[in-house]
């Protein structure tokens, strides 16, 4: 049962999918405590980024039979994973579908901030050619703090290092060799907050990383700074963000996702009024751009997620094998 489809997730899984896979059901409801009652007497639910698999979630999927929870991306924040091993259901996901796509993202989201090509594109054609206002940076010999260094971290730091840019990194866990043979420096996370020029956020959104912008990180960061995330929503503290933005100390911020995106992204709200006044605070900024968690949203990466979830699927439901399981202790580690 594949809630919060789609038409592109159909495509994808329909285009991955064998003549001995099981039935897929697709749903355009949110996985969540009200439409759990969806999934009764199916073996699977697949489930997005914008589902809740919250401890009730999971307790009425347990009672309706449910066996596995097959997550189509790689974040699993949305999952109460004790919750989950409490009621004997195993959780499996995408770890890693195309880094490429999300880190070519967030150069994208960059590129246009720094150069304001969006606000270019809509002038030229209102026959307006002024470049008032549209003065942007050199990137090279520039500064980026990356937070996080994982496999899009990594995609981003090639491409960064390619515009000659210099890199500092932030991660628990440092891998030194592979700072030492891209010529990277791991500081704290305070140190690259001060020194960097452009923060892109490229770790999971746990305990400790919820916030790490706030009102105390901005104050220490560089004036004018850029700070692009393509990670989660809340990793950043949003009404903050606002504030340094109202106070010009944050140059400009690229956000691919949004603390209470739930509500809005994937979905036409144009006839609605907008209910979020933080979200629309933040689309007002000429600033800022909002993209609608989009960074994974590559052909490429859609073919991979739909292989992978159907491999994961495949193995628990035939072979009682879990692939790329995520326990509560896995959390833990990161
Ligand atoms: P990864 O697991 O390869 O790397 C994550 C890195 O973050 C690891 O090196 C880990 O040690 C580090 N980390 C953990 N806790 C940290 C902390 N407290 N401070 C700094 N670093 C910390 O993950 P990957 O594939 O690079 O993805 C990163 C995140 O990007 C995912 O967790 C997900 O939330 C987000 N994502 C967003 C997408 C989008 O469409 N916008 C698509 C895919 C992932």
């Amino acid at each position: 049962m594949l809630f919060g489809t789609q038409p592109y997730d159909r495509e994808a899984f329909d285009r991955a999918r064998t003549g001995s896979d099981p039935e897929i059901c697709y749903h355009r409801s949110h996985l969540n405590a009200r439409n759990a009652v969806l999934a009764r007497g199916a073996d699977a639910v697949c489930a997005f980024v914008n589902d809740t698999a919250d401890a009730e979630t999971i307790r009425q999927l347990a009672e309706f039979g449910v066996r596995l929870i097959a997550l189509r991306c790689a974040g699993f924040n949305n999952v109460d994973l004790r919750a989950a091993a409490r009621c004997g259901i195993p959780v499996v996901r995408v770890p890693a579908y195309s880094p490429h796509a999300v880190a070519e993202h967030a150069v994208a989201l960059l590129l246009a901030l720094n150069r304001k090509v969006h606000r270019a594109y809509w002038r030229t054609r209102d026959g307006n050619f002024s470049l008032h206002g549209l003065l942007g940076f050199d990137l090279c010999g520039k500064t980026a703090g990356i937070v996080g260094t994982g496999r899009i971290a990594r995609e981003l730091i090639r491409i960064l290092k390619g515009f000659g840019m210099e890199i500092l990194a932030n991660d628990p866990h440092p891998d030194e060799r592979y700072a030492a043979e891209t010529g990277i420096r791991y500081l704290p996370r305070e140190e690259l907050f001060a020194q960097s020029d452009v923060i892109s956020l490229h770790c999971p959104l746990t305990d400790q990383t919820r916030y790490l912008i706030d009102a105390a990180a901005i104050a220490r960061m560089k004036p004018g700074v850029t700070i692009i995330n393509t990670g989660r929503g809340q990793l950043i503290h949003t009404e903050a963000l606002i504030e340094g933005l109202k106070e010009k100390r944050i140059g400009a911020a690229g956000l691919d996702v949004y603390e209470e995106e739930a509500a809005y992204f994937y979905e036409d709200t144009s006839d609605r009024i907008m209910d979020d006044d933080v979200l629309a605070r933040l689309l007002s900024f000429n600033n800022v751009i909002v993209t609608s968690h989009q960074a994974f949203f590559t052909r490429e990466a859609l073919d991979n997620i739909a292989h992978t979830t159907l491999q994961n699927v495949r193995s628990f439901l035939n072979e009682g094998r879990l692939e790329n399981e995520v326990r509560a202790e896995t959390e833990h580690a990161l």
